[in-house]
C-alpha cells in the first residue's frame, strides 16, 4: 500500500500492526495508533508545533537519571498516574484508598525499630507517626512491612540533595504481632514538584502552579495482600484542593494532634512537644 493521506493512513497503520507477537500487544499497539491520529486530527498542529512537541519529549527524557524521573512527573501532572491508580485500585472493599507512587520512592531503604527517628535527628517540628495494619475483615497484619518517606520542613527529599547525602526522612519497619507500628520523624512540608525541566515549563504554560500539599507516603506490604501505596495528607496544609498531581482524596486527609510534653500516646512517652499523626490502614487480599 502507498499514497497515504489524511483519511487512509490510520487504517494501513492499524493493518501493520494487526500481526503483533501478542493480542495485548496489538490492542494496545492498534487503540495507540487510533488515539494519536485522532488527536493529530483535532489539534492539526504546524510542522513548527510537532517539532516542539518532539523536542519536549526528547528534553524530558535527556532530563532523566538514577534520581531525577521527568516522565513520571509529565504523567503525574497529566493526571494520567492517578488514572492508572484509579483503573487498578477501583476501591469500593473497605481498604484503604491507594495514590500516586511519585518519584521520590527508594527501594531498599533503610530498616528501622520501631519507635526509631527516621529523621536521623534533622530539624524541624517533632511528629510521632503511629498507625495500625488490619485487613477488610478487622484482623490484624502482624510483621506487615511499612515503609514511610517524606520531605523535609523546606519540601526537600533526601534524594534531591546532593549525591553523597545520607537517606533520611525514609524507613523500613515491620508492624509488631497486633498489627501496630510507630516511628519519630519531622512535620513534611507542601512542595513544589521539581520543576526546573520541560515538566516545569509546561505547567507555566499551562497556567498551573507546581505545588503539592505536605504529607507522608506510605507503602504498606504482606504475604497475602495488595501492596498498598498511598499518602497521608495533613489537613492543615495549603493546596489539598489544587494538587498538581491530582493525589489526594478525603479519607487520605488527616489532622495532627498537638501533643505537650510528658505524655504517652499510644503507651509511648514523648518528653518534647510533638504533633502526632494516627493513621489505621486496611490492605486488600490479594487478588487472584
Ligand atoms: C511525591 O509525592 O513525592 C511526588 C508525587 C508526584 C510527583 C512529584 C512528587
Ligand atoms: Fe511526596
Amino acid at each position: 500500500m502507498k499514497n497515504f493521506n489524511e483519511h487512509n493512513i490510520t487504517a494501513a497503520v492499524q493493518a501493520r500492526v494487526a500481526n503483533a507477537t501478542s493480542p495485548r500487544i496489538r490492542e494496545i499497539s492498534d487503540s495507540l495508533v487510533r488515539h494519536l491520529h485522532t488527536f493529530l486530527r483535532e489539534v492539526r498542529p504546524t510542522e513548527a508545533e510537532w517539532a516542539a512537541g518532539i523536542d519536549f519529549l526528547t528534553r524530558t527524557g535527556q532530563m532523566c537519571s538514577a534520581t531525577r524521573q521527568e516522565f513520571i512527573l509529565f504523567s503525574d501532572t497529566l493526571g494520567a498516574s492517578m488514572l492508572v491508580d484509579a483503573i487498578n485500585h477501583p476501591g469500593g472493599d473497605g481498604a484503604t484508598e491507594t495514590t500516586v507512587l511519585g518519584p521520590f520512592y527508594v527501594q531498599g531503604a533503610p530498616e528501622f525499630p520501631l519507635g526509631a527517628d527516621i529523621s536521623e535527628g534533622l530539624a524541624g517540628d517533632r511528629l510521632l507517626i503511629e498507625g495500625n495494619v488490619k485487613n477488610t475483615a478487622g484482623e490484624p497484619i502482624g510483621g506487615a512491612t511499612i515503609d514511610i518517606w517524606h520531605s523535609d520542613p523546606d519540601g526537600y527529599y533526601d534524594v534531591q540533595g546532593p549525591a553523597d547525602a545520607p537517606l533520611n526522612m525514609r524507613g523500613r519497619l515491620h508492624a509488631d504481632a497486633a498489627g501496630n507500628f510507630w516511628c519519630r520523624t519531622i512535620v513534611p512540608a507542601p512542595y513544589p514538584i521539581p520543576n526546573d525541566g520541560p515538566v516545569g515549563q509546561m505547567l507555566e504554560h499551562q497556567g498551573r502552579h507546581p505545588y503539592r500539599p505536605a504529607h507522608v507516603h506510605f507503602m504498606i506490604a504482606a504475604d497475602g495482600y495488595e501492596t498498598l501505596t498511598t499518602h497521608v495528607f495533613l489537613s492543615h496544609s495549603p493546596y489539598l484542593d489544587s494538587d498538581v498531581v491530582f493525589g489526594v482524596k478525603d479519607s487520605l486527609i488527616h489532622p495532627l494532634e498537638k501533643l505537650p510534653a510528658g505524655t504517652s500516646p499510644g503507651g509511648h512517652p514523648i518528653n518534647q512537644p510533638i504533633d502526632l499523626m494516627r493513621y489505621n490502614f486496611v490492605l486488600s487480599k490479594q487478588r487472584k
